[in-house]
Formats: C-alpha cells, sequence, structure tokens
C-alpha cells in the first residue's frame, strides 16, 4: 500500500510528564514520519468541536476538561498504512488493555489520560488533519 498520512494527538497527561519525546520516539520506531507537528493549548470550542461524535456519551465534558487541562501536541504522521500502523503502536484505549510494546501500556494512566490519539480511519485522518492543519504546514 502506499505510503498515506494520519492524525495524532500527544494528550496533556503526557506533556505534563514530559513524554513528547518519547511518544515521538515510539512513533517513529514504528515507521512512521512526523511530516507536521505543533504544541497548542485546545480552547473548549475546538475539543468540543474536535469529539463531536462523543457528544452523547457519558464521558464527554470530562474529555473535553481532559483535553483542554494542558497543551497537547498535535502531528501529522506519515507512512506506508499510516491509520492502521499508529493504532498498533499506540495499543487499546483502555491501557489495561494494551498490548506489550505499545504506546499506552508504556505510558498512559487511565482510559482518559491515554497519552496519544490516533485517527480510526483514512476518511477521518483527513478529516483532523484539515481541522489543525494547513496544506502548507505539512511538508513530506
Ligand atoms: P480518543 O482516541 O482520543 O477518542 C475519544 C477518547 O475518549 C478516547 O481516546 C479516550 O481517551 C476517552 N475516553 C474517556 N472515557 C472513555 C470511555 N469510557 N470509553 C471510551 N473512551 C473514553
Amino acid at each position: 500500500m502506499a505510503a498515506n498520512r494520519t492524525f495524532s494527538i500527544i494528550k496533556p497527561d503526557a506533556t505534563r510528564r514530559n513524554l513528547t519525546g518519547a511518544v515521538t520516539k515510539m512513533l517513529e520506531e514504528a515507521g512512521l514520519r512526523v511530516v507536521a507537528a505543533k504544541r497548542i493549548r485546545m480552547s473548549r470550542e475546538q475539543a468540543e468541536q474536535f469529539y463531536g461524535v462523543h457528544r452523547e456519551r457519558p464521558f464527554f465534558n470530562d474529555l473535553v476538561s481532559f483535553m483542554t487541562s494542558g497543551p497537547v501536541v498535535v502531528q501529522v504522521l506519515e507512512g506506508e498504512d499510516a491509520v492502521q500502523r499508529n493504532r498498533e503502536v499506540m495499543g487499546a484505549t483502555n491501557p489495561a488493555n494494551a498490548a506489550e510494546g505499545t504506546i499506552r501500556k508504556a505510558l498512559a494512566e487511565s482510559i482518559e489520560a491515554n497519552s496519544v490519539h490516533g485517527s480510526d480511519s483514512d476518511e477521518n485522518a483527513a478529516t483532523e488533519i484539515a481541522f489543525f492543519f494547513r496544506n502548507e504546514e505539512i511538508v513530506g
């Protein structure tokens, strides 16, 4: 399969513990290349819109509060089969279920403070990348 792109967020629990480099190293070792990155503080409006698909879930308000509680690093990752590759290296949403060698197994604190977000499909990757980046900010 040709090289393609996915979207990643290094979440506030990871930036707070100074793990931006540790997470990025695991992404790179999994064969992904960071082709865009910026450290931002998400606004409540941004987080609510980004996670809009979860609006009716019981954890929605806590999720938005957590994602706006500190800086995040948003990234565009490039590589062969990037969406699936990233999902594999992230591990299961709940770190208690994450496999050995994954980012969430190694670093995550809880199902909420789970260190990373990654797109779940090529279609969502394109939408999520466009939410945070302009084309000229992505340099492959
Ligand atoms: P993420 O991939 O960023 O997408 C939605 C997030 O909701 C998810 O990772 C989890 O961190 C968070 N979340 C918090 N509580 C739950 C829960 N009970 N079930 C699923 N996701 C949860």
